[in-house]
């Protein structure tokens, strides 16, 4: 218990506004007769244009901490809290792993979904759409359907439909792990490039340790099921950044080795309730 962390956070962004607050959330979920505790006591401020990163066992608790921030899942008991927008609509949208494209949906109407249930229609909605899939690349493809499109385009249509929205949080649970290596790392590089210049604050859940230290301001490690927060870890790297020099950093190495450590000391634990 003395290594779980406070909650209190990093230096670097002081004076910003904290975006989204979490505070003692407990989640437990029935199993037949049993009753599983997801996650115990999870506590963490993130401050506005910060890249958070969650990292942990599998089962831990992270899809279930992201479903609760975006009103998916009912926690049971503390505090979820992320500041209102401007314009009153939802402040933040989510990017799954299982691709969440409609199939029956064109690109242009995929991205465009979030605008319409925004109420942003016609020529407003047209561009604001055309603009984003411009920016991750699939322009020539707005009128093609899923099934015409490779895994990382499909990864491309969710990324543009979460951003079209102008969200401030943007919540990623494990958005590239069906991809092969070559194109996690293009859509890793568009993604810190597209969060650093649109100024977004984000939460991202991955397995690839890789991929935290590459992407993140702060990697958060939970323990094994059930879930608490085992260490906050500051990520030294400026942004903008190029996710390849990254990698050969003498710091990364280090990262690495502090974040697998932790990781596999609660993989070797196992989760503490049966
Ligand atoms: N809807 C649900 N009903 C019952 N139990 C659930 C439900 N969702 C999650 N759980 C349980 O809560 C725990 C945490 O699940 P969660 O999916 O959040 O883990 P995770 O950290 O995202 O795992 P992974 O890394 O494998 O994606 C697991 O024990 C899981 O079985
Ligand atoms: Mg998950």
């Amino acid at each position: 218990m003395q290594e779980m962390w406070n909650g209190s956070l990093g230096t670097s962004t002081v004076g910003r506004d904290v975006v989204v607050r979490v505070r003692d959330v407990v989640k437990h979920f029935r199993h037949g007769q049993r009753v599983i505790r997801a996650l115990d006591r999870v506590s963490f401020e993130l401050r506005e244009g910060r890249f958070l990163v969650i990292v942990g066992p599998s089962g831990c608790g992270k899809t279930t901490l992201l479903r609760i921030l975006a009103g998916l899942e009912q926690h049971d008991s503390g505090e979820v809290w992320m500041r209102p927008s401007r314009d009153g609509h939802p402040p933040f949208a989510m990017v799954f792993q299982e691709q969440s494209v409609f199939p029956w949906m064109t690109v242009r109407e995929n991205v465009a979904y979030g605008l319409r249930l925004r109420r942003v229609r016609g020529r407003a909605a047209e561009e604001r759409a055309g603009h984003w899939i411009r920016k991750v690349g699939l322009a020539g493809f707005e009128r093609a359907y899923p099934h015409q499109l490779s895994g990382g385009m499909k990864q491309r249509v969710s990324i543009a439909r979460a951003f079209a929205v102008d969200p401030d949080v943007l919540l990623m649970d494990e958005p590239f792990s069906a991809l092969d290596e070559q194109m996690r790392t293009i859509l890793q590089q568009e993604v810190s490039t597209l969060c650093e210049e649109q100024q977004k604050t984000v939460i991202f859940v991955t397995h690839s340790i890789d991929e935290a230290i590459t992407l993140g301001d702060e990697v958060l490690v939970m323990t094994h099921r059930p879930g608490q927060v085992k260490r906050l870890i500051p990520i030294p790297f400026a942004r903008p950044r190029d996710v390849v020099e990254v990698r050969a950093d003498p710091r990364y190495g280090e990262l690495y080795e502090e974040i697998w450590g932790l990781i596999a000391e609660e993989v070797r634990r196992g989760p503490r309730e049966a």
